[in-house]
């Protein structure tokens, strides 16, 4: 899901301690093949050396409205506006954004924010500060002002401890959270207004207060998919049960600072009854069902922890009685017509991948299934996928990482549903 390749970025930074996390903010998009124009107020050179700019983007850093001996340009600060596809300013200062709200223009930055055609490029602030300064009413009346601009997204400060020693909100965003904002402003908003519901990872069904039975989905499919599903424009609800992504704090920190909706369940009940919430009213909606669901849950459960005494002197001595879990995905495909989103299934199969994926999309009457082999993706970062539609159609993908198989997947059931 590279949205950041070949993309031009301008880089702005202004004067404030964070102007260190730019940097690490400017490797990332190189190393995700974005090209990167620094720009620097003359407060940020105090804090970090051009040079060093220079060095990780690979072009020289201006810092001066009228020194054009950088790039051999009088007119960079309306040339550099013009040619790029996304303009950031972080950190962008209180000063900063003072300046910008009120259309000055006598640095190079700010000359550049009033320069740049908001249709054609769009910009991210990134504000940083000591908290005071974020909370008093004049910032908060100009962050308010900017909000509402044509093409003005903010990447809202972060709370906790300052520079300044002092804690509140005012930090800058971590570089990697910038990144993903910056792709996603960027990607195309093919689901934009499109409500795409998804589940993932395993559930987990109570033997007493302590066991249980669970299965060992990772959930990064599932995760992909609804990152993906934000990134091209949708209004994501994802909902999960267990999972073992790696970096699983990360994520779910990102999928909170992205506005991801993410509801986290226990059981299978406990996914159907929030399944199901999402389909009374009449609109097209996706359901892209890639968890793991026990298919059955023990019929008693007690809530304590159970002695090897409780297993020996009860009637069944060797086993736990189950009984049927509902099935999410072929409940949600006999909805009645006019509630019914598109529905996409998920098989992993360890054999006969073709012969269960079809007779799962006919068994689940549903228009779309993804078939893998575990063997090619259960549990890693990539898989292998075959698409099969109701329409007998049969598409295999190329082994991919899945963040982008996630994409390929939305595009298949978008276009799908558009054409039905
Ligand atoms: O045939 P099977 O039930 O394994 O099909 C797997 C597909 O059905 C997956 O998309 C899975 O999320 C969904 N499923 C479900 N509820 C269940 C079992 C499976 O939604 N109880």
């Amino acid at each position: 899901m590279n949205f950041l390749a070949n993309k031009k970025i301008l880089l702005a930074i202004t004067g404030g301690i964070s102007a260190y996390k730019a940097v690490i903010l400017c490797r990332l998009l190189k190393k995700a093949n974005a090209h990167v124009q620094v720009v620097m107020s003359k407060a940020a050179t105090e804090f970090v050396t051009p040079l060093t700019f220079q060095a990780i983007s690979g072009n020289p850093v201006l810092t001066n409205i009228f020194d054009d001996s950088a790039s051999n340009d009088a007119m960079a600060h309306i040339h550099l506006v013009r040619d790029c596809d996304l303009f950031v300013i972080a950190p962008a200062t209180a000063d900063c954004l003072a300046k910008i709200a009120h259309g000055f223009a006598d640095d190079l930055i700010s000359a550049l924010v009033l320069a740049r055609n908001p249709q054609k490029c769009p910009l991210l602030l990134a504000p940083a500060m000591n908290n005071q300064m974020w909370e008093n009413q004049i910032t908060q009346e100009n962050i308010a002002k900017l909000a509402t601009q044509n093409g003005v997204k903010i990447s809202y400060p972060a709370a906790g401890s300052q520079a300044c020693g002092e804690i509140g909100v005012g930090r800058l965003v971590e570089p990697e959270f910038i990144l993903e904002e910056i792709a996603m402003t960027l990607a195309p908003k093919i689901l934009a207004n499109q409500k795409v519901v998804i589940t993932a990872g395993s559930t987990f069904e109570r033997i007493d207060s302590v066991r249980g039975i669970t299965n060992l989905s990772s959930g990064k499919m599932g995760f992909a998919i609804a990152k993906a599903a934000k990134f091209l424009g949708g209004d994501v609800c994802l909902i999960h049960g267990g999972t073992q992504l790696e970096n699983q704090q990360f994520t779910f920190a990102l999928f909170d600072y992205l506005q991801i909706q993410r509801i986290k369940i226990q059981t299978a009940e406990q996914m159907y009854n929030e399944v199901m919430q999402n389909f009374h009213e009449n609109s097209q909606k996706i359901f892209v069902s890639v968890a793991a669901v026990a298919d059955y849950r023990p019929s008693k459960v007690v809530d304590f922890k159970l002695k090897k005494n409780n297993f020996k002197h009860s009637q069944n001595l060797n086993a736990i009685s189950l009984i049927e879990n509902p099935d999410i995905l072929a409940s949600v495909a006999a909805l009645p017509e006019n509630q019914r989103p598109f529905c996409v299934g998920f098989a992993a199969e360890s054999e006969n991948l073709h012969e269960y994926a079809k007779q799962k999309l006919t068994k689940k009457n549903i228009p779309l299934l993804v078939g893998n082999l575990i063997q090619d993706g259960f549990g890693g970062e990539n898989n292998k996928i075959i698409l099969f539609d109701k329409y007998n159609n049969i598409k295999e993908l190329p082994p991919d990482s899945k963040d982008n198989l996630a994409i390929e997947i939305l595009k298949y059931a978008k276009n799908m549903l558009e054409n039905k």
